[in-house]
């Protein structure tokens, strides 16, 4: 097997507790675990891993369009504390022809969006729970739902706000809930029925 020289990617941003100095790039600290453990892999395995970080700034992004690498480990998931800057990232190495690991930049976009990607499921008949999404006042989407739904973000992961709360059982429930994710997160809120059950990751 050849050996490739393998560039672990991963973002930095200044932590909440610290005080962000302009013009300053966040400072150099070691990379989380999970970042570490890639890198160690791929060591064990008999590459040759270098670390490229970005950091929310130019520089380092001309870093990365510099950095000379058979392919990039894609561990980037923000921008500058915007998470929903991956699908960029991945546009920036396509545009850069760079090889790289996991989602093209249109994938990731698809799967930002959980309207959009669950309009498609349902167009290829792909069951999803019915749903509507509303923004604004404006409903811009909408299947007839019943009670109860759960109400998210529809552009965030991870869980983000869908924690206690996120389930409503009524009128009321849901319009403090829409509320809350426009003020919290400023994105249309996805309102789904709930499903009752088990849950099975694929
Ligand atoms: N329609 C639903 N009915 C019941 N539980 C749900 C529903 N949608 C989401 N959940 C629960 O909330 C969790 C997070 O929702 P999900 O849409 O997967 O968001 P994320 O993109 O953050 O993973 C799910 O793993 C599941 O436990
Ligand atoms: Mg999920």
């Amino acid at each position: 097997m050849a050996k490739l020289r393998i560039g672990v990617l991963y973002d930095y941003w200044w932590d909440d507790d610290e005080e962000r100095v302009e013009g300053e790039r966040p400072k150099k600290k070691s990379p989380e675990e999970d970042v570490q453990a890639v890198y160690e892999a791929l060591k064990k395995s008999g590459h040759n891993p270098v670390f490229v970080r970005l950091d929310g700034t130019a520089e380092s992004l001309i870093e990365l369009a510099r950095s000379q690498t058979d392919l990039l480990f894609n561990l980037v998931e923000s921008f500058a504390g915007d998470d929903s800057q991956d699908t960029n990232i991945a546009g920036y190495l396509e545009l850069l022809g760079r090889r790289f690991t996991g989602a093209g930049s249109s994938g990731l976009y698809l799967a930002q969006d959980k309207a959009l990607a669950k309009k498609i499921f349902t167009f290829h008949g792909i069951h999803t729970p019915y749903f509507s999404t509303v923004y604004r006042g404006r409903t811009e989407h909408s299947h007839d739902i019943k009670f109860p739904v759960i109400v998210k973000p529809a552009r965030e992961d991870g869980s983000i706000g869908i924690q206690f709360g996120a389930v409503c059982g009524s009128i009321k429930e849901l319009m403090e809930r829409i509320d809350y994710i426009h003020a919290e997160f400023d994105t249309p809120a996805l309102i789904e029925e709930y499903i009752e059950g088990r849950e099975l990751y694929v």
